[in-house]
């Protein structure tokens, strides 16, 4: 069935939203983007100044370098979904509180339902901290402690791959983790190739004993 009727309730509905007082100072929405039918979702903190003004995910420095980051292991970003864990920008770029993002995650929920990833990324703490803690029942100590591996974890409903890692604009204030952001998205790449490789594993299976 197609996905976009579904996805364009829920972006009129983030357009009109005032469950939180980011309402009162966004300029736009930044609900997100990208391919509805995507295996991967990638999962950030907060829109800032050029997201606020375009209603576009991560098409600041931040974004990009992410695009230059997911160009470099042979990604599209237009094969994947991205979205934040809260849909308007802070005030003075400052970090969404618990309650925006627990009031959001209305929102959030409904967007990695809709899309239904086999994987999802968590960029950064708010992400992670909201992916591990709120939905998955694991603690979250942290990006540092957590990174570095995927984990399976039954995530709204379904067993998800969930892959850690810095938030691109941690990376930009210390580029020595470009590498380690880098070898993340790699690890993205490999679980995501073997995830592909096994479903045609088991597709060849099936045909084999008919
Ligand atoms: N940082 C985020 O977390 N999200 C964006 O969309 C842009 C910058």
């Amino acid at each position: 069935m197609s996905r976009e009727p579904r996805w364009n309730k829920i972006k009129s509905e983030i357009s009109s939203c005032s469950r939180c007082p980011l309402s009162l100072s966004r300029a736009k929405v930044v609900p997100g983007e990208g391919n509805l039918y995507s295996d991967i979702v990638l999962l950030g903190e907060a829109p800032g100044r050029s997201e606020d003004e375009e209603g576009r995910p991560f098409v600041g420095a931040a974004g990009k370098l992410l695009d230059k980051v997911i160009d470099e292991v042979g990604f599209k970003r237009e094969q994947l979904f991205i979205t934040n864990v809260v849909k308007c920008r802070p005030p003075n770029n400052r970090e969404p509180r618990l309650d925006e993002i627990i009031t959001c995650s209305y929102f959030t929920d409904e967007i990695i339902s809709l899309v239904n990833p086999n994987i999802v990324v968590a960029l950064g703490n708010y992400a992670g901290y909201y992916l591990f803690e709120l939905k998955g029942s694991v603690k979250w100590v942290g990006v540092t402690k957590m990174r570095g591996r995927a984990y399976r974890l039954s995530i709204l409903g379904s067993w998800r791959w969930l892959v850690p890692t810095y938030h691109p604009a941690a990376v930009l204030y210390n580029p020595k983790l470009y590498e380690v952001f880098k070898e993340d998205i790699s690890l993205l790449k490999k679980v995501f190739s073997d995830m592909k490789d096994s479903s045609r594993g088991l597709l060849k299976f099936i045909e084999s004993r008919r």
